[in-house]
């Protein structure tokens, strides 16, 4: 299905747009249309198409102005249902019951499970009773510290099933970073691994964990998952194994679906903003449901005969909305890959596409540029005529890691969906429907139905503009103007900040926190952070976190981390240190801080240039000039403007000297 090149754009084959979900732009406009007419009956029509126990009675109730009263949004409401019943038992009544939900494969190739839809209903029904007999019950909050395993989405949908909270917790993070999420949530139960596997190496996740639960005496019970056979360290009473208890006698293979309102909160995942603290943005059962099963079925162009795979990891709200609760919810088959892009070798990824006949690949352009860095000859070994349709998620993509993505593993015949959303969002706001609009590199394209994105103006130039859409090419701050179905409902524990942070800037809208522009045509252009934010390789740290994690440290006095430009991971995190009196600038110091971050955060946050500075540049009250930091870390250093005159001048030549001695 080759696709036609004009005028910088990319048409999919008329052949594949007459089998999609969405045939035609003329098409999706009437569905968008209909979707901001009359949100409403939009909503209740995909709402219907799944099962609820009770039908919704008020599809929508919202007010986002934070002067006309509470900031919140209710979807559904008065409608009872169960995500997990939505994402197994709806499908036992019908062929897909003897299809395979998931597939997964480990890092080392002889570890392989195949579950179907029927398998899967019992491993997840005993995992449920398991839950309920360790006192878990609805409402209660779970923690999950585990890889990319099979054994992850089956806690994840036990806990649906009796109505528990789920906490996902990526396995690359810390004790600390653990610790803070296991305590925010009042966890009672910890499940986890042996140790995990990774590029051929082993990482002791229970040792984490058991660091982490010193911090954490309400955790009564740790079920661990022995992925290896070598010992772990382990504590009588509280620690237990998957396999004993899934195998009990008193573990029975049915277990019953709680009756979930629709606003039930369904899971918490931490995400970093731009202050401190990671926020635990809370998804909801109806909603969330709702938005990412039509999101992954029309984005995705989900067929019968489709072999999905989200090369994320469920650590991240991608692998929640896309390797789980979508694909499972639309009963497709969702592909799990426990390893890495490069290894063993840089083509894992296309021997893989070839054994199983893959047909969708949606991963991050950091690992695209990865394996494109390591020449076309790699995908070039492999049949990779099952793909149809190709993704990307997680940060800007540049168009030249756009089109090799489309020449080597498209081989020029796949769309690719370049989509646009974030923790907060719950699902994917803008993207092309790939069977309807041509696509530009570097655009994620137009919004989903229900979304109304605005490039609202920051009011820099005119402060009587701020918030008006920005004119076509000129770049200001995302905005969404309306409710959808998806959007977190709150931050855990902390609804002001929730209100706060994304209702404040802009009264009446959503801010995203990225910036973004609109050309001629209508196409959305994402231009990275406006925030505090770095996006390293796809994942979210915020300069605050470093920063706290790094004044920690004895010989820190004072710290500012701000993104830098990083031809792999998009971004890297630049950080400048000063010093305590009496600590002196070293190698071995700089090694010292990085592990220090590392150990207090996760590898994700490790600084990728530090640089020692005498002191750091400050407004006369006394806050860090970030803005000055920002451009020395981007190799910016023309643009600073002119620093004369400010009381800080010699600081900031200090620094620009330091760096070019680095
Ligand atoms: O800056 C945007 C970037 O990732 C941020 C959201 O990160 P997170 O909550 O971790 O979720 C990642 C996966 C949804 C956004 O604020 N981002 C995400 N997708 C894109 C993107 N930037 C540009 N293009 C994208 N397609």
């Amino acid at each position: 299905m080759p696709i036609t090149e004009k005028d910088g754009k990319f048409y999919p084959d008329p052949s594949f747009s007459a089998r999609a979900h969405v045939k035609s732009v003329e098409e999706y406009r009437e569905i968008y249309r209909r979707s901001l007419e009359d949100p409403e009956g939009f909503w209740s029509e995909v709402a219907r198409e799944l099962f609820w126990y009770k039908p919704p009675e008020k599809i929508l109730d919202y007010n986002f102005d934070t002067g006309a009263g509470e900031v919140f949004h209710r979807w559904f409401d008065g409608g009872r249902t169960n995500v997990c019943y939505n994402a197994i038992d709806r499908h036992l009544g019908t062929a897909t019951r003897n299809r395979a939900a998931i597939i997964w494969q480990g890092e080392p190739d002889g570890d392989s499970k195949v579950l179907t839809y029927q398998m899967l209903h019992r491993e997840v029904c005993r995992f449920a009773n398991v839950l309920k007999k360790k006192g878990v019950r609805r409402g209660d909050r779970v923690s999950l510290f585990l890889p990319m395993i099979w054994h992850l989405p089956v806690a994840m949908l036990a806990c649906a099933r009796i109505g528990a909270i789920h906490s996902v917790v990526f396995g690359g993070f810390s004790a600390e970073a653990l610790a803070s999420r296991v305590k925010e949530t009042e966890s009672r139960v910890l499940v986890t691994i042996d140790h995990s596997i990774r590029n051929g190496r082993r990482f002791e996740l229970k040792s984490i964990a058991d660091e982490a639960l010193a911090q954490c005496p309400l955790v009564r019970h740790v079920i661990v998952v022995k992925r290896t056979k070598d010992p772990c360290p382990w504590t009588n009473g509280r620690d237990t194994l998957w396999d004993d208890e899934m195998n009990a006698p008193d573990i029975g293979n049915d277990c019953p679906c709680e009756e979930m309102e629709a606003e039930d909160p369904l899971f918490i995942l931490y995400t970093s903003g731009s202050t401190g603290k990671p926020k635990g943005q809370v998804h909801t059962t109806g909603g969330y449901m709702v938005y990412t099963y039509l999101t992954t079925k029309w984005i995705f162009d989900l067929q019968p005969e489709t072999l999905y795979w989200c090369n994320a990891d469920i650590g991240w709200v991608t692998g929640h909305s896309y390797i789980v609760y979508g694909p499972l919810v639309n009963g497709t088959t969702s592909f799990l890959y426990e390893g890495t892009p490069l290894y063993p070798r840089p083509d894992r990824p296309w021997e893989l596409v070839e054994r199983y006949r893959i047909n969708v690949v949606y991963t991050a352009p950091t690992a695209i540029r990865a394996l494109m860095r390591q020449g076309d000859d790699w995908p070039a070994k492999w049949d990779l005529s099952s793909l149809r349709l190709l993704g990307t998620v997680g940060e800007p993509i540049n168009p030249e890691a756009w089109m090799w993505y489309y020449r080597n593993v498209g081989r020029l015949s796949c769309p690719i969906v370049d989509t646009w959303w974030q923790t907060e969002t719950g699902g994917i706001c803008i993207s092309p429907l790939p069977g309807a609009w041509p696509t530009k590199p570097g655009s994620a394209t137009f919004p989903f139905p229900g979304i109304v994105p605005r490039v609202a103006d920051p009011g820099i130039d005119d402060p009587a503009r701020r918030g008006l859409p920005m004119p076509a090419n000129a770049t200001g701050h995302l905005c969404i103007e309306r409710p959808w179905p998806g959007l977190s409902r709150t931050i855990f524990g902390d609804h002001d900040r929730w209100v706060s942070t994304y209702f404040s800037q802009y009264p009446g809208m959503y801010f995203t926190g990225d910036g973004c522009f609109v050309d001629g045509e209508g196409y959305h252009f994402l231009q990275g952070r406006v925030d505090d934010v770095i996006n390293v390789s796809g994942h979210r740290v915020s300069t605050a976190e470093v920063e706290s994690a790094l004044v920690l440290h004895e010989a820190v006095a004072e710290a500012a981390a701000a993104g830098m430009p990083h031809d792999l991971k998009g971004q890297g995190i630049y950080v400048f240190v000063t010093l305590k009196i009496g600590y002196e600038p070293s190698e071995a110091l700089k090694k010292q801080l990085s592990d220090h971050v590392r150990k207090e955060i996760g590898a994700i946050a490790s600084p990728d240039k530090l640089q020692f500075a005498p002191g750091l540049p400050k407004t006369s009250s006394g806050k860090i000039m970030r803005r000055i930091l920002r451009k020395i870390a981007e190799n910016k250093v023309d643009e600073l403007g002119d620093v004369s005159t400010l009381e800080d001048a010699e600081v900031i030549k200090t620094l620009v000297s330091g760096k070019e001695k680095m």
